[in-house]
């Protein structure tokens, strides 16, 4: 199959690309170098696939490119490409998140309902959506109600899906992400930042009390989903896609402290806006229409990013 990776120089769309030319595919894969955080980190990501006979790569905005010519012959898409980050999406900035997710969004699902044969798109939500849900394991019928501009934009995003695939002929899926860690994991989040700072002799900073719980899902879990999803989602649907391990921040800070054989100083500050206090999902259609289960421990991600951030670190 020939796919179109959006926002293939991230953090998950790098490794989507990887697990794409690993089974077979041919990848196009388009990202903007969006400066939310620097373009070197990125570049690094795509290192690995660069002259890749199989492996085209485009620079462009997907709020701007002419993306027609681009999904010519694609047979689907897995799109990634986003403005992502909770804190960062109140004031002026939310602009930015407009632009990089409803916008770039809805030209993406555009330009492939003009093809001849629209291609599938799998899009990458988010538990965001949810905001502080009350229902634990969360499942995908809950009503959502996001707490931040950015889980808004994700939500608005998602419903472009469903319009497009219910009413445009363009057979797209949403994953709801919760969470994703592991090597190279974007620097303005959590476990990326608690191991440099402990790498670095530094108290970790932890917003809250420490007890609030993610169910956090391994990049390779989510990688996994969305290549299921490319073939058996059903299209106007939308998964959770959860770890399987909900657990509390402190609990991951032993973690981290067992795993480096030293324990952690921590530096509480108060909860910031946006943040949900607790997620979980209930992945029970995913298992059952995607075939789709997450593999991966905590313990065994968590030591892949602690290893991927000591070579990021020996690398300077
Ligand atoms: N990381 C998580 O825990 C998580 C959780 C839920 C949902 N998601 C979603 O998963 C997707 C990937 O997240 P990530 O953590 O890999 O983020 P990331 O920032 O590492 O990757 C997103 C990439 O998209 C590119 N991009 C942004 N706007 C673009 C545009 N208009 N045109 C072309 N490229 C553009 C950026 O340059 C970046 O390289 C996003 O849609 C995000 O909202 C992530």
């Amino acid at each position: 199959m020939r796919i179109l990776v959006t926002g293939a120089a991230g953090f998950i769309g790098s490794t989507a690309v990887e697990a794409l030319l690993r089974r077979g595919d041919a990848v196009v894969g388009l990202d903007c170098f969006l400066d939310y955080y620097p373009r070197a980190v990125k570049e690094r990501n795509l290192a690995g696939v660069r002259g890749n006979p199989d492996f085209e790569f485009i620079e462009a905005d997907l709020a701007t490119c002419d993306l027609p010519p681009i999904l010519e012959g694609i047979d689907g898409v897995l799109h990634f490409a986003a403005q992502a980050g909770v804190r960062a999406s109140w004031g002026r900035d939310f602009e930015i998140y407009a632009r990089a997710n409803v916008l770039a969004t809805q030209r993406l699902l555009e330009a492939a309902r003009e093809q001849a044969k629209p291609p599938r798109v799998v899009y990458s939500s988010s538990s965001s959506i949810y905001g502080d849900a009350l229902d634990f394991p969360t499942t995908e019928s809950t009503l959502p109600q996001p707490i931040s501009p950015y889980g808004v934009t994700k939500l608005a995003g998602e419903h472009l899906c469903r319009l497009y695939a219910l009413g445009m002929g363009v057979p797209s899926i949403s994953l709801r992400y919760f969470t994703v860690y592991g090597p190279r994991q974007r620097p303005d989040m959590a476990f990326h930042k608690f191991l440099q700072a402990h790498l670095a002799g530094e108290a970790i900073v932890v917003f809250d009390d420490g007890e609030q719980t993610r169910d956090f899902t391994f990049v390779g879990d989510a990688v996994a989903a969305n290549l299921r999803a490319l073939e058996h989602g059903q299209p106007g649907a939308a998964y959770n896609i959860g770890g399987g391990s909900r657990v509390s921040l402190n609990l991951v800070l032993e973690l981290i402290g067992e795993l480096t054989g030293r324990a952690v100083s921590v530096e509480r500050r108060e909860r910031q806006k946006g943040d949900v206090r607790d997620t979980h999902a209930d992945t029970g259609a995913a298992v059952r229409e995607l075939g789709w289960e997450p593999v991966v421990t905590l313990r065994e991600g968590l030591a892949a990013e602690l290893a991927w951030v000591r070579e990021e670190r020996a690398r300077g």
